[in-house]
């Protein structure tokens, strides 16, 4: 395969320290080869986590701004200075519950890529938009709204294709469905730059499991996971690792 696959566990607001150490210790264990695995946990988490590991370690949101007076808010400048090297942007639970909007979205990439963080970039339709066969307008709107003018962006980037029907729910994609919009994803940010859409890791995310995993990653255009409820679990996530 010429895109090594990336898993990242999407801790959302959950984990602790003992979770940390039980994570890593697990981790460190697992026989080579790997995908490149990625642990997002909560911000104040990243500084618990051991040096120099087989993981790599992200944020799950960062400020479109650099320094000042944004109460609340983390720099992409500190993330990387507590440790990560990555970070997931535009979350359907930002959009959703933080009102996070395309345009918001398409600056903390910027800021984040610019800082010399690896954005992964959330893209996603809900089960209404799905029913009204809307799933490949929403997705490119989405897509546009960050590379249309900065297509540069696009060569540093990872994206990750989240249904929103299907994340902990319990109901995942099909295969099927899924290398469907991957491949859609793939041609549509190709217009932007061949190159790097064809070496472009694209994540499926949404109630990915041990079980399931293996017929995702089967997939030509899926080139790893982003797991949310999964990644908690130290044995499941360590075997979904070992299957990518
Ligand atoms: O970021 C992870 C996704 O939201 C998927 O979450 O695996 O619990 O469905 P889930």
């Amino acid at each position: 395969r010429q895109r090594k696959p990336l898993v990242v566990a999407n801790w959302k607001m959950n984990g602790n320290s003992d979770l940390v150490q039980q994570m890593s210790d697990a981790l460190s264990v697992l026989k080579q080869p790997l995908p490149e695995i990625l642990i997002c946990p909560p911000v104040i988490l990243l500084t618990d986590f051991p040096k120099h590991q087989n993981y790599k370690l992200g944020a799950q949101n960062v400020s479109e701004q650099h320094s000042g007076a944004f109460t609340g808010e983390i720099s992409a400048d500190m993330l990387l200075a507590a440790g990560a090297s990555h970070v997931i942007i535009g979350h359907s639970e930002r959009r959703a519950l933080y009102g996070e909007l395309d345009t918001v979205i398409s600056q903390k990439v910027k800021v984040a890529i610019d800082a010399g963080l690896t954005p992964v970039v959330c893209v996603g339709e809900t089960l209404q938009q799905r029913e009204e066969e809307k799933t490949l307008e929403v997705l490119a709107r989405q897509l546009d709204a960050v590379y249309a003018a900065q297509p540069y962006l696009l060569a540093r980037s990872v994206v990750s294709y989240e249904p929103v029907w299907a994340i902990g729910t319990g109901r995942t994609a099909t295969p099927q469905q899924a290398q469907q919009v991957h491949h859609f994803i793939r041609q549509h940010l190709a217009q932007y730059d061949a190159q790097a859409a064809d070496v472009l890791r694209i994540i499926y995310g949404g109630s990915v499991t041990a079980t399931n995993c293996e017929a995702l990653f089967a997939e030509a255009d899926i080139d790893g996971a982003l797991i949310g409820g999964a990644s908690l679990k130290v044995a499941e996530f360590s075997a979904i690792c070992t299957m990518a």
